[in-house]
Formats: C-alpha cells, sequence, structure tokens
C-alpha cells in the first residue's frame, strides 16, 4: 500500500486498531432528519469524541468549520430520495477530484446488493475503487438495505460486505445483526457498524456495540443513535469507551449515567 493511502486510514482509524465515526449523512436522501436539522449545532458538543465524520460536501461547506474538524469521510453517492421509487437507484454524486480539494481522508459510497440496481452501484463501487487507488484515497462501502430492514441478518450482510471486499473497499460498513461473527469472518477487510434507526432502550446500543466489537467488528459509523437521544454526549462517551477502552455493557451503561447534563 503506497504511502498517501496508509496515511489517509491511519487518519480514520487510530493506533489501537479502532474508529468511531460520526455519520451526519442522512439528509442525502432524507433531507432534514430529526435533530439534524442543523447538522453544524448537533455535532459540535460532539466534536472531541468521535474519529471522523461520515458527510456530504454539501454539508461540508455549508455547516462545518474547516478550523476545527476532525477528519472527513466523504459520502458521494446518493441521487435518490424517500419520495423517490427506490431508493437503490444511486450513483457517484461527487468526484474523486472534489474529494481531493476537500481534503477528505476517505470517501463512502452505497452498495444495494439483491435490487434491481445491484449491478449498477457495484460498479460503481469499483469505478470509485480505480479512481481511489490511483489518487490514494481509500474507500468505504456502505451496505445499504434501503427501506427493507428486515434484510438485516449474517447471510445478507456477510454476502454484502465479501462482495464490497472484492471490489477493493478498504472498510466496509455494514449493520450489526445476531452471528454477527459470520460477517466479519467472512469479510477480509475492517468492518464498522451502523446504528440504524435510533432503537428502544439506550442499553441495546451498549448491547449490540459490545457484541459486534467482541465479535470482530473495528469499530462503529453511528449516528442517530447518538444524535437523536436525549443526552448525545453522555451516549457517545459510552460508546467510545466500549470501541476504545473496552468498556464492558455495565461500565458504558454506567459512564452514560455520569455523564448525563
Ligand atoms: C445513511 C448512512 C449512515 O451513515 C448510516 O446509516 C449510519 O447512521 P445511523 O447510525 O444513523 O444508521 O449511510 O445513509
Amino acid at each position: 500500500m503506497d504511502w498517501g493511502m496508509k496515511n489517509r486510514l491511519a487518519q480514520v482509524i487510530q493506533p489501537d486498531g479502532h474508529c468511531f465515526f460520526m455519520p451526519i449523512d442522512h439528509g442525502y436522501f432524507q433531507g432534514p432528519t430529526r435533530k439534524l436539522e442543523r447538522p453544524g449545532e448537533t455535532i459540535k458538543p460532539l466534536l472531541p469524541y468521535y474519529d471522523a465524520l461520515f458527510v456530504t460536501r454539501g454539508v461540508l461547506r455549508s455547516a462545518i468549520d474547516p478550523d476545527n474538524t476532525k477528519p472527513i469521510i466523504l459520502r458521494v453517492s446518493g441521487g435518490t430520495s424517500m419520495l423517490g421509487k427506490d431508493l437503490a437507484n444511486e450513483g457517484l454524486t461527487t468526484s474523486i477530484e472534489e474529494a481531493i480539494r476537500l481534503n477528505a481522508s476517505a470517501v463512502g459510497m452505497s452498495v444495494f446488493i439483491g435490487s434491481d440496481y445491484e449491478k449498477e452501484t457495484l460498479l460503481n463501487l469499483a469505478k470509485l475503487v480505480t479512481e481511489g487507488e490511483r489518487y490514494g484515497i481509500p474507500v468505504m462501502a456502505v451496505t445499504a438495505v434501503g427501506r427493507e430492514m428486515e434484510k438485516r441478518d449474517a447471510r445478507y450482510l456477510g454476502l454484502c460486505c465479501r462482495i464490497a471486499a472484492e471490489l477493493g473497499a478498504k472498510v466496509v460498513k455494514t449493520y450489526w445483526c445476531e452471528n454477527f461473527e459470520k460477517v466479519t469472518n467472512g469479510c477480509p477487510v475492517p468492518v464498522v457498524m451502523a446504528g440504524g434507526p435510533k432503537v428502544e432502550t439506550d442499553r441495546e446500543v451498549f448491547e449490540f456495540v459490545h457484541d459486534g466489537m467482541q465479535k470482530g467488528a473495528i469499530g462503529v459509523n453511528l449516528g442517530r443513535n447518538i444524535w437523536q437521544n436525549a443526552q448525545p454526549v453522555a451516549m457517545i462517551k459510552a460508546l467510545r469507551a466500549i470501541v476504545h477502552e473496552d468498556a464492558s455493557v455495565e461500565e458504558a451503561d454506567e459512564i452514560f449515567n455520569s455523564s448525563k447534563e
């Protein structure tokens, strides 16, 4: 691996081999997602606790202070909306030159495996990897499920992660699921976990993140279960302890309760 690629990966994956990515890209198909209406304000108190920000170029330029930020993972796919026919019909929205201009440490895009647009999204991933390799920019593949959240099982997600890695993604973002070791064992590149829609209890989030880390994930790319929580700072402190300090679910719960404002 060339120096630039290694260096960019080291900006987003910490020396312990783990990572805490903060996604605020949801607006690219959902519009003003709850608690993300003003993304710059939402993430301000969270800044000390995440390792990299997953964001589109529009929100980056309009809401993020270039003098005070963390490494950027630029979302470069889109072209669909909640109101359209099929969320899977995504294309590449942002060039690699734009990623370089914005000093991105990595780029990320979604693939929709099993959908009508499987082939297009996978070929777009391959194209992005080819361009990323040319300039030393790592690609994070997002194994998206669109509205079909019930697809999230180890067989499906394991297949998606492996295909994304085969096409050259340097990191794969997927959902946690039961038997998560089947997903990580079949994927030759690091796997990070998304959170998905906000779950009922805080403890559930600690439990699945802890389980996923024990089963081979290197970290999280987790948004709504943090910034839609009434106590976002306490939540991110607790989750960061699981990811970077090997905290147990009980310890995370204690950190959460003692950090509440
Ligand atoms: C949205 C995304 C998000 O980055 C991903 O889903 C993680 O966020 P959350 O934890 O809120 O699910 O790809 O399109």
